[in-house]
């Protein structure tokens, strides 16, 4: 499949997709909204697929929602068109998304940042939720998981003021998982990315499942719900490969079953 504002590929069990509207800084608009949701889709789908890094340009993961296809909206429009609803896809997705993030995460950009399971950030990475200096605020989840990663002091100094906050400031808050030089981002993302690819997908996928759990319930419930998820995974060969791997001291082949 080819696209126009994305591009797609996989490196092994990685699946690649770079936001690619250099004339707008990735800004995200409904034709490259679609496109992610379809090429996430197809990774979603597809067996050979264990992980995704979704990165931007050198310059920009994305500069936020596009502010030319919004303007003119009307509230009618957005209600009706719910224009943001298909957002939601990356948040969505059972494999892990990695955001390898280069550049300008503005607005739109650092909300679909967030959604990621986790954040890679170049030295060069700068996030920021400026919507208020446009008359409006976060609408694709940046009240929310902007808080949720940083607290509320920071989260309110940032999204009252619109003001940019730099890679150290944003791992120092726990908004990035780690930070790496600029060149090596890419290269960086996709293997921690090829890593988790080699592991036994279901525990993957519960082990992602199990860690957003913990934002949506209490202690007590998440743990409950962990408990259940891990006596389940007892019933996978890839847990008697796993442990036989580690008595016999080799490596394990995962089967993903
Ligand atoms: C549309 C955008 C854009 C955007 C940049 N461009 N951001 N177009 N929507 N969000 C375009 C510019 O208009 C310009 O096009 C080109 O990209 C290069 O941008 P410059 O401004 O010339 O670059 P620079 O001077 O380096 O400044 C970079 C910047 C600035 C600081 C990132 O572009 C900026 O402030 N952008 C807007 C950031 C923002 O407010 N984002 C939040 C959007 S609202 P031309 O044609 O002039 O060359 C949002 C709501 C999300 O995201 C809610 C869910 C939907």
């Amino acid at each position: 499949m080819t696209y126009d504002t994305i591009a797609v590929e996989t490196q092994g069990r990685v699946g690649l997709i770079r936001l690619n509207r250099p004339e707008a800084l990735n800004a995200l608009n409904a034709q490259l909204i679609a496109e992610l949701d379809d090429a996430l889709a197809e990774f979603e789908s597809n067996d050979g697929v264990g992980c995704v890094v979704l990165t931007g340009s050198e310059k920009a993961f994305a500069a936020g929602a596009d502010i030319k296809e919004m303007r003119d909206k009307g509230f009618v429009d957005a209600f009706l068109d719910d224009f943001i609803g298909r957002w939601d896809v990356v948040a969505r997705a059972r494999k892990p998304i990695i955001a390898a993030v280069s550049g300008f995460a503005l607005g739109g950009g650092c909300e679909i940042a967030m959604m990621c399971d986790f954040i890679l950030a170049a030295d060069t990475a700068v996030f920021g939720q400026p919507e208020i200096k446009l008359g409006v605020i976060p609408g694709a989840g940046g009240t929310q998981r902007l808080t949720r990663a940083v607290g509320k002091a920071k989260a309110m100094d940032l999204i009252l003021t619109g003001r940019m906050m730099g890679a150290e400031e944003a791992e120092r808050a726990g908004l990035v998982a780690r930070i790496v030089p600029a060149a090596d981002l890419l290269a960086e993302a996709t293997k921690t990315a090829a890593t988790i690819a080699s592991m036994s997908l279901p525990a993957v996928i519960m082990a992602k499942e199990a860690v957003n759990r913990a934002f949506e319930s209490t202690l007590a419930e998440g743990i409950r719900h962990e408990r259940g998820l891990f006596y389940s995974l007892f019933a996978t060969g890839d847990q008697k490969e796993g442990m036989n791997a580690f008595v016999e001291k080799r490596k394990p082949a995962f089967a993903n079953r």
